[in-house]
């Protein structure tokens, strides 16, 4: 039996068709490779494909932040699936500015677009479905930092923010439907968007700096140690989760 497989023997995610929002890299594309040996059906995206694809995923090209691109996704969902069973909100992140004053409107709206709207309108576009079929799960993407609001990062924890408070009151709605609704919140993880990220807070020359020491737990997230998160959440062992913030840190933020 292998960690993907339930008690019977069964892939976990077998018979399931999941799409992945950005998947081409970093934790996006772990949570697309646990899913494909789980036995889902997966659709991923992002701007651009992966220069290493997977076997087995179908990939669409479009943009999320806008209304367009989520309906784009939305359609390749109906047409190449039929539908999803799972979804997943992945895509996210931002850039870091000298503090919270100095964050351009742009790129506050840009923000916003990514970390919050892109969610909301692909739940908007693909939840009817599963509320028709009475089944689902969808896993919202936020941060283990969202609490502690860094000024260089405020319009990114603020969206995420957002997205916690909304994916709470979404699974409320979604619960007598047989829809499950969760949040997965990474520490930091071992990504290229990651890693990029914290080069260029590196290199600011104000503003609150970035601690560097590990999180208690020794080291670094992995992407697969929030895909582990993210397949737990979908598989039927977490059959009575919803509404969750499942906090993956390897325990950097503490949360009451
Ligand atoms: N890594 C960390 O330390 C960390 C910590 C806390 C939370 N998170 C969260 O975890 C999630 C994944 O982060 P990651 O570090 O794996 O990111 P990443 O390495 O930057 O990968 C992001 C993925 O999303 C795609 N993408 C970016 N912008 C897009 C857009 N506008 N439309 C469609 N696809 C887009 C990217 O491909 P293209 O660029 O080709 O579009 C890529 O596939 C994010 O929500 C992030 O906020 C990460």
């Amino acid at each position: 039996m292998t960690t993907t497989e339930n008690g019977s023997g069964t892939r976990e995610l077998a018979g399931k068709r999941a799409l992945v929002t950005g998947g081409s890299r970093g934790i996006g594309a772990a949570i697309v490779r646990q899913f494909l040996d789980a036995g889902a059906e997966v659709l991923t995206n992002a701007r651009s494909a992966a220069s290493t694809p997977h076997d087995g995923a179908t990939f669409v090209a479009a943009d999320v932040r806008t209304r367009a691109g989520a309906e784009t996704l939305a359609a390749a969902a109906h047409e190449l699936l039929g539908g999803v069973d799972i979804l997943v909100h992945n895509v996210g992140g931002a850039g870091p500015h000298k503090g919270a004053l100095a964050i351009p409107d742009e790129e506050w709206q840009d923000t916003l677009a990514l970390n919050f709207l892109a969610p909301v309108r692909l739940d908007a576009l693909l939840a009817p479905g599963m509320r028709e079929r009475r089944t689902g799960a969808i896993v919202h993407v936020s941060s283990a930092a969202t609490p502690l609001a860094p000024p260089p990062f405020l319009h990114y924890t603020a969206a995420k923010a957002a997205l916690e408070n909304y994916s709470r009151g979404l699974a409320a709605e979604l619960a007598p439907s047989g829809i499950r609704v969760n949040t997965v919140s990474p520490g930091r993880t071992a990504t290229p968007g990651g890693e990029a990220t914290r080069e260029q807070w590196a290199l600011l020359d104000e503003g609150p700096g970035q601690d560097t020491t590990a999180p208690p737990i020794g080291r670094d997230g992995r992407p697969d140690d929030i895909a582990d998160a993210v397949l737990f959440l979908m598989s039927d062992r977490a059959g009575w989760l919803t509404g969750s913030n499942l906090v993956v840190d390897g325990g950097e933020f503490p949360r009451g």
